[in-house]
Parts: C-alpha cells; sequence; structure tokens
C-alpha cells in the first residue's frame, strides 16, 4: 500500500558504495547506493547480531561485519557462509533529494 512509503534519508547521507542504518517504524533497515542505484535491506544479518550497514560493500555484495557471511543486496540472497538463508529487501526511491522506502518487503523473488 502506499502509506508504506517513508522518507529514509536525505541523498547526501547516502554517498555511492556507502551504506547508512535508518530506523522507520521501529525496525532497522540498512540503505545502499552502488552505481547511483539506491538498495534496502534488513539491517540485521539473517545468521547472527551483525549489522550489515557495519560492513563491507563491494558492488551488489554486502559483506557482514560479523563472520563475513555475505548477500547480494539486490535480492537478499546470501552469497557465502556462514549465511544461508536470504535477508529481506524492500523496495526504493530516490525523489528530489530525498531516499524513500517501502517498509513492506519485497516477496523472494524480488518483486516489489
Ligand atoms: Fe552475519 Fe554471522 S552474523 S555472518
Amino acid at each position: 500500500p502506499p502509506d508504506d512509503w517513508r522518507e529514509a534519508c536525505l541523498s547526501n547521507d547516502l554517498p555511492e558504495a556507502g551504506t547508512l542504518a535508518v530506523t522507520l517504524d521501529e525496525q532497522v533497515f540498512c540503505l545502499y547506493r552502488v552505481e547511483g542505484a539506491t538498495y534496502a535491506t534488513a539491517d540485521r544479518c539473517s545468521h547472527g547480531r551483525g549489522s550489515l550497514s557495519e560492513g563491507i560493500l563491494e558492488a551488489h555484495t554486502i559483506e557482514c561485519p560479523f563472520h563475513q557471511g555475505c548477500f547480494d543486496i539486490r535480492t537478499g540472497a546470501p552469497t557465502a557462509l556462514p549465511c544461508n538463508r536470504p535477508v529481506k529487501t524492500y523496495a526504493t526511491r530516490e525523489a528530489d533529494g530525498v531516499v524513500w522506502l517501502n517498509t513492506s518487503p519485497r516477496d523472494v523473488a524480488g518483486q516489489p
């Protein structure tokens, strides 16, 4: 539904190849920017207590700071052990210097 869209941050707060944790509706999300485009996943790793916003982003892969498991930020799919379960992904939009996030997770196929 349209009311699941929230203002997440200012565009300037999310630099190229950067990550940013944001709390919306009492949930913590991680925003990413790669090649200008924005992406969002849950901030918490599906393996444990790692915060993905504190991890290392390389292209579309985020490496968790806890045990170096990895996910593809476009789909949430795990791409390196010990992560073997996906993280949720969320639709984002950017307009007029603001990044918006839809707090309803996409389905597993990655569709908004
Ligand atoms: Fe993220 Fe273990 S908590 S890899």
